[in-house]
């Protein structure tokens, strides 16, 4: 199956590339579900990832995200990560597009993520929306130096829209690729979860990498390669392009 796949993955043109927290899950960044734990068991993520839920409790909201924002400052690009970036140079036609916010994707050297969720390095206003260069990453919630409103993370939170550009570029991608591979997402926020599918209706090869394939979809068209994307991406890699071109 994994040598299938790679054989696709080197005659492809357009490959387009969808990833979610369990391609973060190596770097020990907990899964979008799990970070439920601990501290925060009592909470559930629509009462905090939520406009709502930020202005009824600002400093929770802020401390939340405060906190996932140290845990991805420590945690470092996995092999699956780096897999990706080289993968971008490999391939003619390459997008990344990512659920993810927490930018280690570029930190692997991925020079053009799509960031479909946006990115939990940037903060913008509340009030004003206009992005913070630079902020008091502090336990309060600080304010924005032009409106003086309230900053909050700059991530789609539920109910809000995706950034159009970045949604539309991903939809494009979809819709023109050969294959598409769909990592370490359980595949049920919208729109991200339809991207595999626009894929699939025009033909193309969907292969699904995760650790297991319970709620995916199956089909003549779709592939699943079990197991830790660390693990199967570089191995996936290195069985399409044995010798890679010298860069
Ligand atoms: P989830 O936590 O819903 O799903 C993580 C997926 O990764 C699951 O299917 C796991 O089986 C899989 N997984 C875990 N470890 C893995 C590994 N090492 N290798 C491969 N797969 C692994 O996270 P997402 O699907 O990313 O949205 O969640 C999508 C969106 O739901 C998030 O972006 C967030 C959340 O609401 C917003 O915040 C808007």
């Amino acid at each position: 199956m994994l040598a299938e796949v790679a054989g696709a993955l080197r005659s492809a043109g357009q490959v387009a590339v969808l990833t979610g927290a369990g391609v973060s899950a190596e770097s020990g960044i907990p899964t979008f579900r799990d970070t439920m734990t601990g501290l925060w068991a009592d909470y559930r993520p629509e009462d905090l990832a939520t406009p709502r839920g930020f202005r009824r409790n600002p400093d929770l909201v802020w401390s939340w995200y405060r906190m996932r924002r140290l845990a991805v400052a420590d945690a470092r690009p996995n092999a699956g990560h780096q897999a990706l970036a080289a993968m971008e140079r490999l391939v003619p036609g390459f997008t990344l597009i990512t659920q993810n916010v927490d930018g280690l994707h570029a930190r692997a050297g991925s020079r053009d993520v799509v960031e479909l969720h946006g990115n939990i390095g940037r903060v913008k206003c509340f009030a004003c929306n206009r992005v913070a260069e630079t902020f008091e990453d502090t336990d309060a919630v600080p304010r924005c130096r032009a409106c003086g409103g309230m900053l909050r993370p700059d991530v789609v939170w539920f109910g809000e829209l995706l950034p159009p550009r970045a949604l539309e570029r991903a939809q494009q991608a979809a819709a023109g690729c050969d294959v598409v591979l769909s990592i370490g997402t359980s595949n049920v926020v919208e729109p991200a979860a339809s991207l595999p599918w626009i894929a699939a209706r025009r033909g193309a090869l969907v292969v699904v990498i995760n650790m297991t394939d319970e709620g995916q979809q199956t089909g003549d068209r779709i592939r699943h390669l079990m197991g830790p994307s660390g693990e199967i991406l570089p191995r996936l890699v290195a069985a399409a392009w044995p010798e890679p071109p010298s860069v």
